[in-house]
């Protein structure tokens, strides 16, 4: 008699149990979708910054190339080298007169920069071994004297275009870096720089890799589906920012949660649901199956 109390209680929470646990599951999953909607208002920033780019970085970035002839000249012999190189390893796709070939998806060098012409060859994916619609980073096949070189030649011949960062990239400021990193382009390349793909078969690589002169080299070019951040959009002390938390980005410390490989801001919660449900669904069915174990109310009762 003194037990059936008891059981019809443990009975009425262990129903209450599985709805329980559904309810906390859902309001789990709602708050994950939230997530990508909020994630989302920040992609719209970048469409605009790119428009607004290629405008602002023209004049701003041609201005000190433009000034390039009353300052020094490039070393006849440098440039007798770069040329060499060029007829060896570029020319056969990017053309004597530089104007490449763009029926076959191979682009023009003419007004790229010594900060596009010094990027591309850095990051290994020039000189292109096979024609790919993007070239990815691979292995570097030129020797840094003859990147100098071919920087020195190709913006003698085809000039225009931005110049090699000058400025200490590596001294930003990490919190500011870290905010205008999310704003610009964490839309792209993911909160923690690992790289994502985008729409048509492209993809934003992984910043794992990018030295800080690399990343405030690709931040003026606009590599490919990059867009181009000019001097409206970020001045070079937000630049050198953005290097010094991309660089943080390569050895993050896990301040306050695990870092869980470091697959993006979504890994957490969702590994947090999955232990969290299955660890409820658990709970639930133990409870319901001791209050089956016990004897089941008797008929005369
Ligand atoms: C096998 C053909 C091939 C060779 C050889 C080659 N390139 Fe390229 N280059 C390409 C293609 C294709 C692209 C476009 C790649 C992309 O959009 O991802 C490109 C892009 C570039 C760009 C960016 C141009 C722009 O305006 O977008 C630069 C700079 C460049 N190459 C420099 C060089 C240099 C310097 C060499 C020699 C060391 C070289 N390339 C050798 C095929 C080649
Ligand atoms: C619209 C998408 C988009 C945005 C926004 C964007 N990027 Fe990129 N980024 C790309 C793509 C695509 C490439 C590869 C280009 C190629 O290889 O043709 C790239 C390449 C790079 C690379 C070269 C990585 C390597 O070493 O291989 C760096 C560094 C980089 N981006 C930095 C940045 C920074 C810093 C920002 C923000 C200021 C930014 N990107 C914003 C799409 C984007």
């Amino acid at each position: 008699m003194f037990g059936r109390p008891a059981r019809s209680g443990c009975r009425a929470w262990s129903g209450w149990a599985g709805p329980g646990a559904l309810v906390v599951g859902v309001a789990a999953v709602a708050a994950l979708g939230l997530a990508p909607s909020a994630h989302a208002q920040t992609a719209p920033t970048a469409p605009p910054a790119a428009a607004a780019g290629p405008p602002a970085t023209g004049p701003s970035a041609t201005g000190p190339s433009a000034a390039g002839p009353s300052a020094a000249q490039p070393d006849p012999a440098l440039l007798e080298r770069g040329r060499t190189r060029y007829v060896e390893a570029c020319q056969s796709c990017h053309q004597a007169d530089g104007s490449g070939q763009p029926q076959s998806g191979i682009p023009s060098l003419h007004a790229d920069g010594a900060a596009a012409v010094d990027w591309w060859i850095s990051t290994g994916r020039m000189p292109e071994a096979t024609l790919m619609a993007q070239a990815p980073r691979k292995p570097v096949s030129i020797s840094d004297a003859d990147r100098a070189a071919l920087v020195a030649y190709i913006t003698s011949q085809w000039p225009g275009g931005p110049d090699i960062p000058t400025f200490d990239l590596s001294n930003g400021d990490l919190t500011d870096g870290g905010n205008l990193y999310r704003t610009n382009c964490a839309a792209c390349h993911g909160a923690v720089g690992a790289g994502a793909a985008l729409a048509y078969g492209a993809y934003a690589p992984s910043l794992h890799k990018a030295t800080a002169l690399q990343v405030g080299e690709a931040v003026r070019i606009g590599p490919g589906n990059m867009p181009v951040f000019g001097l409206d959009n970020l001045s070079d002390e937000q630049v050198a920012d953005v290097a010094t938390y991309v660089a943080y980005l390569h050895h993050p410390q896990d301040r306050g949660g695990a870092g869980l490989g470091h697959t993006g801001p979504i890994a957490e919660g969702f590994v947090g649901l999955l232990f969290g449900l299955v660890g409820m669904v658990g709970v639930a069915s133990w409870v319901g199956h001791r209050s089956d174990d016990e004897p089941q109310e008797r008929p005369d009762a």
